[in-house]
């Protein structure tokens, strides 16, 4: 299943929290516009399992998943061109996340930012180092890198503090591939935009729901503009020249406007504008892009049986054609098998391995070391005189290994070559072929 013809792109979405503007600008529009690349398969999926690490609240996780396929879905996302989907509708991800939770290093796992903040936090608070951690945040990095493992994702958008569940979905995907012996896994690469803005909130700070200062991005057009009447400004006066630098509402304008509308509204600040004018152009200007997604997500959200459906389609194509197949490969992959089938798996390898001619080494009755060199199938090949030392045997099968002409055959450590030598010295290649 390795190495696509098409670029795999995946990107998780955390359903947790109503989304605001800030989600918005910051990574709906980009991913929505990104999804109509030509020559690119994309994933995108609802990340329902993550979400219960922090929220333990059942409704508020059903009402969330809710609002969020909603506003993908009012975006612009298409659920026939791309794959939109629910993490906990593909079961094959939980399994595979065990399949790599027993090749996964804790010792990586310890390092993961958010875990080791939080152990840090304990720490500050003279708290028992885990307190109060669940296993569920310990692993979190693991079930990531499922997510995108399963489908073998090549490219994963992500902010800056994903970069390393990137680094480490590609870390266990690798263990996983070289314990097994096989490419099962495309290791991902994070794709980070730094040109998507982060959008500031109503007090200047980065818009956030910790924040506690976020404008919901489909909150109705009165509750937007009393909002947006919020946003702290400084105590400048109408007529008074206004600074762009360092202005909430100027960069909000901008994430909105075109090129030409921001020269204009600068212009604007130069000349004067009163606050109230330019956050009434401000709130125009977002509504005239939002209010017909709003239409869109009210329609939507208004029938969520057909959100659920398009969920659950979305997921049972994709679990038809990538997930469940591929994992019935993993399952062979680490010996979970039909136990009446031999499998023509790894162990095609092991016999391939016993396959190749090798060297034995051993003590005789006269107490003395040997060594024998055998085919594949056990035949003898060459054998050594007696050694007082093993590490002596040792050295002469290391000359023996290089040997390429008859000529290096006829030394006193070999007693007897019992096959052609022509056989012997192909024996000696293909072994260091192998190698
Ligand atoms: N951890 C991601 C975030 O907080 C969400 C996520 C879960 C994700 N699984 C993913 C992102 C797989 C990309 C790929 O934003």
């Amino acid at each position: 299943m390795a190495t696509p013809a098409v670029t795999r792109v995946l990107t998780g979405i955390t359903t947790s929290g109503t989304p605001h503007l800030g989600n918005y600008v910051g990574a709906v529009r980009p991913a929505v516009a990104a999804s109509r690349n030509p020559g690119t398969e994309s994933f995108y999926f609802l990340a329902d399992l993550h979400s219960l690490i922090k929220a333990q609240d059942p409704a508020k996780t059903q009402r969330s998943t809710l609002e969020i396929a909603a506003t993908w879905l009012a975006c612009g996302l298409d659920p026939a061109k791309v794959w939109f989907y629910r993490q906990s509708d593909v079961p094959e991800t939980t399994e595979l996340t065990w399949l790599l939770t027993c090749v996964a290093g804790k010792g990586i796992l310890n390092r993961a930012h958010a875990y080791k903040a939080a152990v840090d936090k304990n720490r500050a608070d003279g708290e028992d180092d885990d307190a109060g951690i669940t296993a569920g945040l310990f692993m979190y990095p693991v079930l990531m890198a499922a997510d995108i493992l399963i489908f073998n994702a090549n490219q994963v958008p992500v902010g800056r503090d994903q970069i390393q569940h990137i680094e480490m979905a590609r870390d266990f995907g690798q263990r996983f591939n070289h314990v097994y012996g096989r490419d099962y896994f495309v290791l991902p690469e994070a794709l980070v935009d730094d040109n998507v803005a982060t959008l500031p909130g109503l007090d200047g700070r980065k818009m956030s729901k910790s924040y506690g200062n976020t404008i919901p991005l489909f909150a109705s057009r009165n509750e937007m503009k009393k909002l947006i009447a919020g946003i702290v400004t400084d105590s400048r006066a109408p007529g008074e020249a206004k600074d762009t630098e360092g202005s909430a509402l100027f960069q909000l304008y901008q994430a909105f406007a075109s090129a030409e509308e921001t020269a204009a509204m600068r212009q604007a600040y130069a000349d004067g504008i009163g606050w109230g004018d330019a956050k009434q152009k401000l709130f125009e200007r977002i509504d005239a892009e939002i209010a017909p997604l709003r239409d869109k997500y009210e329609t939507l959200i208004a029938k969520p049986a057909d959100i659920e459906a398009v969920l659950r389609d979305g997921g049972a194509r994709l679990r038809e054609k990538y997930a469940i197949p591929f994992l019935a490969e993993l399952r062979d992959a680490v010996g979970l098998r039909d136990l009446s089938k031999q499998s023509a798996g790894s162990e095609a390898k092991a016999a391939n391995k016993a396959a190749l001619p090798q060297f034995k080494q051993y003590r005789d009755s006269d107490d003395r070391f040997y060594f024998k060199l055998l085919d594949g199938e056990g035949k003898l090949l060459v054998q050594s005189a007696g050694f007082d030392l093993p590490k002596d045997a040792g050295r002469a099968i290391g000359v023996l290994k290089q040997a390429r002409t008859g000529d290096e055959l006829q030394t006193p450590e070999i007693q007897e070559v019992l096959v052609p030598v022509e056989d012997v010295l192909a024996a000696l290649a293909a072994m260091r072929e192998a190698a």
